[in-house]
């Protein structure tokens, strides 16, 4: 606003989203049209250095060079975007619920016609390597596709927090496809890594959940997630959507590469589309998870362990505890323990674990009986059906490799919900954390 020009209001894009949301009395300048959702659905995005003259009439958008752009009025229409909390006391509850809708919203595009459904997605067989860059849970999500590109579709793959890809030399190749995940699609460090791989030229992929957002422009090609707003500053539902979809991409990689058979694929296909009923059945063992919570919501440190794909959802599990509960929580890969952290095993101690993988659940179960020796209070999620009554344990069904990480991260969600709950902390807006990191 100038001294003598108190008219208007002045507005610049630089990096950070710019929307101008337009009503019938009045225009309204915010960072994201779902803030301003119950004023107007129409607005218009600004590009980077583009600016704005905005009073209550009439908005003029301008190029960094001067020159008035005529900008496409959009209209916001998204399905799945009911921002109330419902019945539920905290949003990321009612997000840890909905997962049960928006992992099969996500996935059906691409498994409803079987083999020419997963035809849909991008053909990643012409890359030499796959890059994935993300940050937070993002990242955790891409460790899970990491895994299964290189194990199941036999291709090499590497994830990256994006702010230590940003600045190390990432020998950046045509050969390499990159993959970025967002939620917010508008992470500081995710699109500052984002930006670097463009201006090598070299190709890149999105997988976003906001529409709109920074990143889904700047991609080459951007799959959305359609897992509706995530509003709890945790993000759980965001995480499956995205672990769903990288999983169809390996799907769809294993089948081109011929790392499986048509018919091995079909049935993978077969059981993604019962996906709602399998959620549903570890969402409904809240009791277990309630009286989980309840023998650890005092203490001061938990570990989670695991390996292959169980230590990238023990990562996850370690990171939602403690963002929500304030509980320090730990997770290590089960092998590594003995390098060092054992240490801090002590009577009492809580360790959470996942085993789901018969090759290396045998190696898993004797890390967990080391840290039992050392006085640890053991829990365990598996598919298997052990009689460790040392162990306190939590089934889930047994389902191919693709679904586990969605069924095994549920009760991690669940777990880290109500030991913050029993810690009456601010669920949905934890202290120190933002929901979109537009900052470095
Ligand atoms: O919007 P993004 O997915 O790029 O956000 C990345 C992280 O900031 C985010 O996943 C963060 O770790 C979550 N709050 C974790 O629950």
């Amino acid at each position: 606003m100038l001294d003598d020009d108190l008219e208007n209001i002045y507005a610049i894009k630089k990096e950070s989203p710019l929307v101008i949301g337009i009503t019938d009395n009045t225009n309204i300048i915010a960072s994201d049209i779902r803030a301003i959702l119950k004023y107007t659905n129409k607005y218009y995005i600004l590009d980077d250095l583009e600016y704005a003259k905005v009073n209550a009439k009439e908005v003029i958008i301008k190029s960094k060079e001067g020159k008035i752009i005529n900008k496409n009025l959009k209209v916001f229409n998204e399905k799945n975007n009911d921002n109330s909390k419902g019945h539920y006391k905290h949003y990321m509850l009612k997000e840890i619920m909905e997962q049960k809708e928006t992992i099969f919203n996500t996935i059906l595009p691409f498994i409803e016609e079987g083999i020419d459904s997963l035809e849909k997605l991008p053909d990643l067989t012409k890359y030499q390597e796959i890059a994935i860059v993300g940050c937070g849970t993002a990242y955790h999500a891409g460790l899970v596709a990491k895994y299964l590109f290189k194990e199941i579709a036999n291709t090499r793959c590497n994830v990256y927090i994006a702010s230590e890809y940003r600045y190390q030399n990432n020998f950046l190749n045509k050969d390499t496809l990159t993959i970025f995940i967002s939620q917010s699609g508008e992470t500081a460090d995710t699109i500052a890594a984002l930006k670097l791989v463009k201006n090598k030229g070299c190709p890149t992929l999105g997988i976003i959940n906001v529409k709109n957002s920074t990143i889904s422009f700047l991609v080459d090609k951007c799959l959305y997630t359609n897992a509706g707003s995530e509003i709890a500053v945790a993000s759980t539902k965001a995480y499956t959507a995205q672990v769903a979809l990288l999983s169809l991409l390996v799907l769809a990689q294993a089948y081109r590469n011929k790392s499986l058979s048509k018919k091995e694929v079909l049935q993978i296909i077969e059981e993604f589309k019962n996906i709602k009923t399998l959620v549903n059945d570890v969402l409904n063992k809240k009791d277990l998870y309630q009286k989980l919570a309840k023998d650890i919501y005092k203490e001061e440190d938990i570990f989670y362990i695991g390996r292959g794909l169980d230590y990238a959802l023990a990562m996850e599990g370690a990171l939602k505890l403690k963002e929500i509960s304030y509980i320090h929580s730990e997770s290590y890969a089960a092998g590594e323990l003995k390098h060092g952290t054992i240490s801090l095993i002590k009577k009492g101690t809580p360790v959470i674990s996942s085993a789901t993988n018969s090759n290396l659940n045998a190696k898993t179960i004797s890390n967990l009986k080391e840290v039992l020796a050392r006085g640890a209070n053991v829990y365990l999620i598996t598919d298997e059906h052990y009689k460790e009554d040392i162990i306190q344990i939590i089934n889930i069904p047994k389902v191919n490799i693709f679904i586990k990480p969605l069924l095994i991260v549920i009760p991690y969600q669940l777990i880290a919900y109500y030991v913050a709950v029993l810690r009456k902390t601010d669920i949905d807006k934890p202290k120190n954390l933002a929901k979109s990191v537009t900052v470095e």
